[in-house]
Formats: structure tokens, sequence, C-alpha cells
């Protein structure tokens, strides 16, 4: 995707996250399949990760997310003109997550709808969303990451059920004022020849949900590790410095990086990549797992409220995810 023509410069003014309550730590799932912490630790990073209720829909956790963002930003649902939910576990088919969002916080003025873009979902609709704010055909919008994968996955099959966690990120976005979270560049690009190294294969269109595919567990995400790992490093740097060189800088003028959170090695090979060292990483996948459209969203709120970014610091967030795809931004905070 071209770097947006920035018609007038759109800025993050506000964010916001949500994890469920429950924690699953690699102990528990040290019982329920043949794993070890040990295993998890050095392999991935991963500690923990928060397990939606059966009852918390991924609207629900999208929609606690979106409160905080509209409270830290000071703005009113009623005044959203655009909501976008990245995610690849919506509530239903249709209608759209968003639109579950738009009834919870009755912004009635809002168009909504879902991306599809699994771990990029975020990053996509921000882009999405700068572009209608850039252009005028919005005013305020508010952006979601937001996924429950605990409900695809196979809990039986150690090579994927380690990895993940559910969550949701928000920000808001308005045209800026003062200069503060300016999107500087954004950055986004697909390859759906590889779409077989990362998908959920049964319930849509091609492989429609029938007993025999849900004996099969078709239902449940499929993952080539090695491959989906191999393709994450090299597309993430590629997208950050791509991002980074749209938005006029070097990556020593980031101050912090956030990354998708699928696993620490991918990150610590990226900063090995980049020549940057891992203390301008921001890391919470110790914590949570991989959220997938939520990881980058929660991660820059937590940023953002814990004063790891302060007013002026570039920060670059780039992500990476099934389909395949890919997306990063450099915001000046
Ligand atoms: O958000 C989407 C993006 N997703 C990602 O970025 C994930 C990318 N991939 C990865 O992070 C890594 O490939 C994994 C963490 C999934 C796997 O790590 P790996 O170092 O690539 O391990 P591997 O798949 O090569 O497996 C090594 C061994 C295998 O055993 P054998 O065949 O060598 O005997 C696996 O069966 O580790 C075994 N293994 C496990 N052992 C204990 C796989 N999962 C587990 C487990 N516990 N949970």
């Amino acid at each position: 995707m071209k770097n947006a023509p920035s018609l007038r410069s759109v800025a993050i003014t506000g964010t916001g996250k949500y994890v469920p309550e429950r924690i699953l730590t690699n102990e528990d799932l040290r019982q329920m399949v043949d794993t070890s912490d040990e295993w998890i630790t050095t392999r991935t990073g991963i500690k923990k990760r928060r397990i939606a209720a059966a009852n918390e829909a991924t609207s629900d956790l999208a929609s606690a997310a979106a409160r905080q963002a509209l409270e830290n930003a000071d703005v009113a649902a009623a005044d959203l003109d655009l909501i976008v939910v990245g995610t690849v576990t919506p509530d239903m088919a249709f209608p759209a997550t968003a639109c579950f969002v738009q009834k919870e916080l009755g912004a009635t003025k809002a168009t909504c709808f879902d991306v599809s873009g699994a771990c990029s979902g975020f990053l996509y609709g921000l882009e999405i969303a700068r572009g209608y704010i850039a252009s005028g055909m919005a005013e305020k919008a508010l952006v979601i990451g937001a996924d429950k994968l605990s409900g695809i996955i196979d809990w039986t099959d150690r090579n994927t059920c380690v990895l993940f966690g559910d969550g949701a990120g928000a920000a808001v976005l308005e045209a800026a004022k003062d200069g503060g979270g300016e999107v500087v560049s954004t950055y986004s690009g697909s390859d759906g020849s590889l779409d077989e190294i990362l998908n959920v294969p049964a319930g849509g269109s091609r492989c429609p949900l029938t007993s025999e595919n849900v004996d099969s567990k078709l239902n449940t995400m499929k993952m080539a590790g090695r491959e989906v790992y191999r393709h994450a490093v090299t597309t993430m740097v590629s997208a950050a410095k791509e991002a980074i060189t749209r938005a006029g800088l070097t990556p020593k003028d980031i101050a912090c990086f956030i990354p998708h959170q699928a696993n620490l090695r991918i990150i610590e090979t990226i900063a090995h990549k980049l020549d940057m060292p891992m203390e301008r990483f921001f890391v919470n996948l110790t914590e949570y797992g991989n959220t997938s459209a939520a990881a980058v969203a929660i991660a820059l709120d937590e940023a953002q409220r814990s004063g790891r970014i302060k007013r002026g610091d570039y920060i670059l967030m780039v992500v990476f995810g099934g389909g395949l795809t890919w997306a990063s931004s450099v915001i000046r905070w």
C-alpha cells in the first residue's frame, strides 16, 4: 500500500486495552498437553496468557478496550464516525463485530465494519481510519484489535495451544491538533499464495462446518510453525524499514519498537537485524502470549500508560499474520 497522501495530519489521541481475568500458566498447560514451562519459555518467552469466559464474546473484549480509549481521548462514543475492528474471531459471520461494539457503546452515527487481517488487523484498521480522516471522510474514528483465539484453538495440539491468548486493544484517531500522537507513516502488504501455512480450514464457504469437520478439528487453527517463523522475521524487518523510510527516519530515530507479540526469539532476531538493542523493544508476550490483532494495540496502550513512550518520541509498530499479511506504522507520540 502506498503511503497515504496526508491531506491532513491524523493522530492517535487515546488508547485502551482489556484482557480477560482468567490466567492460564505454562504449568496449567503442562497438565493439558505434553509440554513444559522450560520448552515454552525458551522457545517463545511466553509465561502466561488470558482466556476469556465462555460468555465473553470478542465484541465484549473490544468494547471494554474501546471505553478506555474513548475516556483517554476524551471523545464521546456518540461523536464517532467510524468503528473498525480487526479480528479473525468475530462474534458471528455477520453482523460485523464492529456493529456489536457500536450497539454496546451507543456510537449511533458511526459506520462499522470488521477487517480480516489476522494479526495485522489493528494496523490495517489504523491505515484505513487514517485514510478516512486524512481525506475528511471522517472526523473521529475508533480502531480496535480484538481476538478470542481460545475459541479456535485445538487444546490437544501442543504446537499451537501454548502460543495464544485472548484480549483487545483500541485507539481513537482524530485530525491532529497539537502534533501529539501523529501517524507519520503507514505501510501494509499481503501474500495470499502463503495461505496454507497459517489458517483455520473449516467454517467458511470453502469448507463449511459439518460434524465430520468438527470431529477432525478443521475448525481450529493450523500453523506450520517454522515456516511462519521464517516469514515473520523477514517480513517484519522489511516492513519496519519501509515505515521508517517513509517517515524520513532511520532505525536509530525510533525510541520504542512495538512489534507483534508472537515469539521473543522473533523479536530478538528483528532487533539484531535492525542493529537495535532489545531495550528499545516493548515486550509483553510474557504475560499475554500472542493475542493476534490485539497484540500491538495492547502493547501500545501499556507503553503509553507506563510512561515507556513520551511525548515527541518516534515509535514503530510492526505486525505480521495469517494471509500472509503484514503492516507497520511510525507514530510521533
Ligand atoms: O501470529 C502469527 C504468527 N505466528 C508466529 O509468529 C509463530 C511462529 N513460529 C514460532 O514461533 C515457532 O516456530 C514455534 C514456537 C511455533 C515452534 O518453535 P520451533 O523452535 O520452531 O520448534 P519446532 O516447531 O521446530 O519444534 C521443535 C520440537 C518438535 O519436536 P521434534 O520433532 O524435534 O521431536 C516439536 O514437536 O519441539 C516440539 N514441540 C514441543 N515440545 C514441547 C512443539 N511444541 C511443543 C511444546 N512443548 N508446546
